[in-house]
């Protein structure tokens, strides 16, 4: 939520006192009613600006909730046979996309925004952002295992992956880091030495960590947080 007087003034419209006299002499709607206090507070994500009759700004106000997605449904915005993680999404935010994309048994952070551009960014190949999942497995990973991961998997069906990291992280956890996102990688990598996956969730995104965020639960990301994703150098 957003006070509207800041969001007229970072849309760019008027500076921030004369904002305030145009909101008191009733130029401004929200959601189609006059509003007439510059602190009402509004959802930057949703609300439906006008200033004089004109739409304002929220086209260009990227949004970026994170999701701790829960096993059990799909990365889709509609699916005949499962749940998907739209359902957990508060209601007003549904209408965001996901950027990438969880297996429905795989749990953890997902990001879902309103900005194409950005999603496009963020889930190219060429910009290898790395993410890193919990795996528990059966067995413990071994230093040919990590080697094996080092000089980049080869799949049971013949994939050659991309150099990865794993960290043994005691008897039947791992911890894996990779910078591209084939299907079901990490568990077909680590199929691919003979430890079948039983659990996975993913823990970060480039510089965002998923933390104690609640399983199903969600959050909107800080501006700071949408700069940094969005400074991430692309090379096309
Ligand atoms: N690797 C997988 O196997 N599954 C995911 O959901 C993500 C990465």
């Amino acid at each position: 939520m957003e006070r509207l007087d800041r969001f007229l003034s970072e849309a760019g419209v008027e500076s921030r006192r004369k904002i305030k006299e145009v909101i008191r002499s009733g130029r401004v709607t929200v959601n189609g009613e006059t509003v007439r206090l510059p602190d009402q507070k509004i959802d930057e994500a949703t609300a439906e600006v006008t200033l004089d009759g004109e739409r304002i700004g929220r086209e260009e106000k990227t949004v970026v909730i994170m999701m701790h997605k829960p096993a059990g449904c799909v990365t889709a915005a509609s699916d005949a046979m499962h749940r998907t993680v739209m359902e957990y999404l508060p209601e007003r935010y549904r209408r965001l996309m996901p950027i990438g994309r969880l297996d429905k048994e795989t749990e953890g952070l997902l990001l879902f925004t309103n900005d194409g551009d950005l999603a496009h960014r963020l889930i190219s190949p060429k910009r290898g952002i790395e993410k890193s999942y919990y795996a528990e497995h059966p067995g413990t990973a071994t230093q040919e295992d990590v080697a094996a991961f080092a000089e980049g998997c080869v799949l049971r069906d013949g994939t050659k992956c991309l150099p990865a990291v794993l960290e043994p992280l005691g008897e039947g956890k791992s911890l894996v880091r990779v910078r591209e996102g084939k299907y079901h990688q990490v568990r077909r990598m680590l199929a691919s030495r003979d430890k079948p996956v039983s659990y996975l969730r993913r823990i970060s995104e480039g510089s965002l960590e998923l933390g104690d965020l609640p399983v199903g639960m969600t959050r909107v990301l800080t501006k700071e947080e949408i700069a940094q994703l969005e400074s991430v150098d692309f090379d096309e």
